[in-house]
């Protein structure tokens, strides 16, 4: 073939690729690998949470939940739910809210999750026993949800939106699943706006977190892919332009532990 003359592309060319931690995959591979990387940690991935973060993971979420001030007789879309942390957390703000004004709380939650896995080690957790008439939990997958337009008044999706093949399709589903008015709290690892730190975060990121998932939840890889992944998700702006393209209004960054992680929160109209 002469060199002037295009060179057709075939399928695999121009097949789209998304990031898997440093590793380059299908959308289809991501979403497979996933869910094996979430099956695998399960049954430690509370303990984890708390021994990476040293706990602040919870600081992180009830000021997510505080922002979404939460009412009696709302309902919460807890996409990539998990053990199902922020959906406990939204009731119990929820009921507050009502004993405060002497009104009869009844919020209700429902953590999706794409991984059976995690939503059964939610509903085995002990302090969950209290919540089983006000909180469902359903398999489902964040760029397909199985819920009803405009059905709840607020979703919110921690350290989730990272593991999406396709964060455009989320991000669409969260607002068709929203009320018009309703709030979206997105959490997730971010970056850091301390640069003096960054070489420490580096340091405590690639060298203890694998080494920690490995000795208390036997899995190296998954952790490996954790600190990974958080590298190659947008920054905080970046990721408000694509929060902003989905059609929510007002959306704001809130840095958490100086970027380590980032709370963007909108209004679905
Ligand atoms: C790091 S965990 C977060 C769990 C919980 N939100 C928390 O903050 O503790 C990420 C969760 O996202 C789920 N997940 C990953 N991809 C998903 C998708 N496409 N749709 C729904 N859930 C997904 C995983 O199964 C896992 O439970």
């Amino acid at each position: 073939m002469p060199l002037w003359f295009p060179r057709m592309t075939d399928e695999t060319d121009t097949e789209k690729t998304v990031s898997f931690g440093f590793e380059e995959v299908s959308p289809d591979e991501k979403v497979s690998r996933v869910k094996g990387v979430f099956r695998s940690v399960a049954s430690r991935y509370d303990v984890m949470n708390d021994l990476m973060s040293a706990g602040v993971h919870r600081l992180w979420k009830h000021d997510t939940i505080a922002k979404l001030n939460p009412q009696p007789g709302e309902h919460l879309i807890d996409v990539a739910g998990g053990t199902g942390d922020l959906s406990k957390a939204f009731i119990d703000r929820a009921d507050r809210a009502g004993h405060r004004r002497g009104r009869e709380a009844a919020a209700s939650a429902v953590v999706c999750d794409i991984n059976d896995a995690m939503l059964d080690a939610g509903r085995a957790r002990g302090d969950m026993a209290a919540y089983a008439d006000r909180i469902s939990w359903v398999c489902g997958d964040a760029q397909c949800l199985p819920f009803g337009d405009r059905s709840a008044d607020a979703l919110t999706i921690a350290f989730g939106i990272r593991n999406v093949a396709d964060r455009a399709a989320a991000l669409s589903e969260f607002r068709r699943v929203l009320k018009p008015g309703g709030r979206l709290a997105v959490l997730e690892f971010s970056h850091m706006t301390v640069p003096m730190l960054q070489k420490l975060y580096d340091t405590y990121s690639f060298n203890i977190i694998p080494r920690m998932g490995e000795l208390v939840a036997s899995d190296r890889d998954s952790y490996q892919y954790l600190v990974e992944s958080i590298r190659r998700f947008p920054k905080q702006d970046a990721f408000r332009k694509e929060v902003g393209d989905a059609g929510f209004s007002g959306v704001s960054v809130t840095n958490f532990s100086g970027g380590i992680a980032a709370l963007h929160f909108g209004w679905a109209v």
